[in-house]
Order: structure tokens, then sequence, then C-alpha cells
């Protein structure tokens, strides 16, 4: 009996614990306590790991579009800490920039109003090389935002929408979580779907909605189900598609979300389905769904979601070239949290182009941008292809070795300090990340 073994290849038949879901709060007004806390990794497998509030992952925040946010950071940490909001528009004080470090002991107020479309966000630790430990021993949480349009749609709500949050993990012999590093970016063997290991969801025969999270620091996931059934994929990073698409298979790099709902509404009860990455005697189980209830219920995919307007190349006024060297630099600089790269005017469409030359596969970069949406325009080299969880408002792109992406944007907001960074964590922690000002 190995208590701690590894689930890689586990099947459904192995002991499995119900997936944790956390709590959700309003944020405005609301406080969150970082600190150590022993959580329940599924059956009784108690972990010390780094929290908000005791939870992991934290507790999810919805609110709708033009709410105001104020939330309290506690530092119950031994390291400063900032909270990030991941995929959100807000000024550079509220953005958990490392230069607005939070020392232990410390609070700080994170306020700002809610100026953007409805959006599965998330909020993490951003504090100068340290985001990759704190993240990966549990600091993260969702941050929903609801709109009108999307509200009009009749979703799947309630109990059939479901925020999902999957990483990896390493676990010591003891089982507690423990972070090693490691400069090329940091796996571990263990799959936590929401924390929760070898986890499980008894389902209805109903569609579900699930907003998934790839929460690890470096790992890249291949989304698929083991029936064969597709995933109806509705929305990515930075909300709703125009319109849905039908996807057997997702590559969710980190920090990438997409909206995907799952019909189990001709499965008989009894029936399991697992969630899980890649396949074959390699897959990695993420999430089993049993389905345990005959329901007939509402809940509907409209064939159009969304109304906007993507940025156009022809309009783009001119291209910045960022090269991402090894797995610490851009365009030969390791990052200065005092240094501003580069200044991008108010309004106007660029195309970003993304490099990442690398010859070895392993070397891989997820780019995100903070303070904007982009739209994914073009990848040559590599895959050679954008695919159908890239469309829409993205603010991470996975950028594989021998890829150059193109994307494009514009910063109609705040005339503010944001980062450009790759979001493999252990590479922003060694300098991949720069800043720049919004002029
Ligand atoms: Cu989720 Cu600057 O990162
Ligand atoms: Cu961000
Ligand atoms: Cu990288």
């Amino acid at each position: 009996m190995a208590p701690f073994a590894p689930n890689a290849g586990a099947g459904p038949q192995a002991l499995r614990n119900p997936l944790y879901v956390p709590p959700v709060l309003t944020p405005n007004g609301a406080l969150l306590t970082a600190q150590t806390a022993q959580v329940d990794l599924g059956g009784g497998q108690f972990s010390s790991a780094l929290t908000y509030n005791g939870l992991f992952p934290g507790p999810t925040f919805r609110a709708r579009r033009n709410d105001a946010v104020s939330v309290q950071l506690q530092n119950g940490l031994a390291d400063p800490t900032t909270i990030h909001w991941h995929g959100m528009v807000v000024p550079h004080l509220a953005d958990g920039h490392p230069l607005q470090a939070v020392a232990a002991g410390r609070s700080y107020s994170y306020q700002f109003p809610l100026i953007q479309r409805a959006a599965t966000n998330w909020y993490h630790p951003h504090p100068h090389m340290l985001t990759a430990k704190e993240v990966h021993l549990g600091l993260a949480g969702f941050f929903l935002v609801e709109d009108d349009e999307e509200a009009a749609l009749g979703l799947p709500s309630g109990a059939y929408e479901i925020p999902l949050l999957l990483r990896d993990a390493s676990l010591d012999v003891n089982g507690q979580l423990q972070y090693i590093g490691g400069s090329g970016g940091f796996t571990g063997p263990v799959m936590l779907a929401n924390g929760t290991r070898d986890a499980t969801l008894d389902v209805d025969t109903a569609l579900y909605r699930f907003r998934i999270l790839n929460g690890s620091n470096s790992r890249v996931f291949s989304l698929n189900l083991s029936s064969g059934a597709s995933f109806t994929l509705i929305g990515v990073d930075g909300g709703l598609l125009k319109t849905p698409a039908t996807v057997a298979t997702i590559t969710l790099a980190p920090a990438e979300r997409v909206d995907v709902v799952i019909d189990f509404r001709a499965l008989t009860p009894g029936t399991a389905v697992m969630l899980r990455s890649g396949t074959g005697t390699t897959a990695l189980n993420l999430l089993e769904f049993k389905v345990a209830r005959q329901v007939s219920v509402g809940g509907v995919v409209p064939p159009v979601l969304s109304t906007f307007t993507k940025l156009l190349r022809s309009a783009a006024v001119r291209t910045r070239i960022f090269t991402f060297g090894g797995s610490t630099t851009i365009n030969g600089k390791i990052y200065d949290m005092n240094r501003i790269d580069f200044q991008v005017p108010h309004g106007q469409v660029e195309i970003w182009r993304f490099i990442n030359a690398a010859t070895n596969a392993s070397v891989v970069h997820p780019v995100h941008v903070h303070g904007a949406s982009f739209n994914v325009d073009k990848r040559t080299g590599g895959r050679g292809q954008v695919f159908a969880w890239e469309r829409g408002w993205k603010d991470t792109v996975y950028v594989q070795a021998g890829e150059t992406v193109e994307v494009l944007i514009r910063f109609d907001n705040y005339l503010e300090e944001y980062l450009l960074h790759c979001h493999r964590l252990e590479h922003e922690d060694r300098g991949m990340m720069q800043n720049f000002q919004v002029i």
C-alpha cells in the first residue's frame, strides 16, 4: 500500500475522492489572509499548504461587470507576497506588481472597478522571484466576472457550473506538498483537481459548464475525455467565443483557461468518464465524472455566444518583437523590476511577435500580458496554426520551441505600468519578464 504514490495511469477503479469546490465570495469588502494551513488533498490526506483563508484553492470570487472590487490582503506568510488578478484590467497599484510587495505581517488593499466583459479570471501571488514557490504551494483562486450578455444565454449554472483548477504537484514521503524549483520548469507527478487527488464528481445526466484553468507552474495539459466525447468550447481566457466550437482535445498551457460544456445527457447512471491529459498508458487522470442521477433539466448552448469586434491586422501601426531566450531572458535581458523596458501608446493596435527560437522541444513559453487581452493572429513554425481554443480574447498564448506567434493588442484603459512575461513560473522568476508603460 503506497498512499502517496502518483496517480499517473491510475484507472477509474482507483479509490477516488470527491472533488472540492471552493466557496464563492463577493469581492466587495472581502478579506484574504495568505497563511499556511492544513488542507485535505482528498480522503483525509492532509498536507501543509499556502492558502488564502485556509482554502486550497482559495475562495472563488464572483461579481458582475461594473461592480467595485475591494479586497484586503493580510500577509500571514513568512515571505513577501502580492495578489495579481490575472486576466483583469486593473490599475498598476492593484496589479500585484513585484514593486508593490506586501511584507510578511503587513496588509494591502486592492481596489478597482470591473471594467471588462464576462470571463474566467484568476488570482495568484506575483512577488519578485517567489511566484513559482507560492503558487505551487497553493496560492491561487478563481475570479469570475459576469455580464448581461452572458447572463442572457441560459448557459448551465448553479450546480451545473463548476470552476476547475487543474494542476500538478509533488509530494514528499510524508505526503506534504513540496516545491523544488529547477531552472527549466517544475513538474510534479501528482494530479490535483481543485486541490483534490484522484478526484471524482457525481454528475447528473445534464449539460455542465466547466471553467478550466491550468494552474500548473510548468505542465502543459492535452485535455480529452476517456469516452472519446468532445467538449463544446464556449470561451477562453478573456471570455466567450463568438460561436461554440466542438473539439476533442484541448492543449492548455499554464495560466490558460477554457470554458467548456460537457454533455452527460446520453449516459446511463453508473457510467464513468475520465477527464485526462494525454491518452494511452501515459495518460494523466485529472477528474472522474460518475453519472449518478437521471434528470431532465434545461441549460443550452446557443449557436451565437457573443458579439465583439476583433482587432484588425490592417489597423496595426507597429510591430514589436519579443525573443524568448533559454529560460531567463526576453530580447536578451533579464528582468529588472525598476526598469521600464518599453512604452506602448494608448489606443493603438499593435502586432506583438513572440519568438521561441529554441531547438530543444522542452523549452516552451506560455507568454502572458497584463493590462489588456489580445487576439492571436498567426503562428508560424512548429504547430503552424491558430487553434480553436486560441480564438476570441486571450491573455496567455502558448509558444512552443521553433514557433513564432503574432498577436494583435491594444491598450484602451489605464496609462499605467504592466508586465509581459513567460508564465512558466520558473522562467518568470528567473527573469523572463519585462515592464512596460502605457502612455
Ligand atoms: Cu498570472 Cu503576471 O501573471
Ligand atoms: Cu496576469
Ligand atoms: Cu518560458
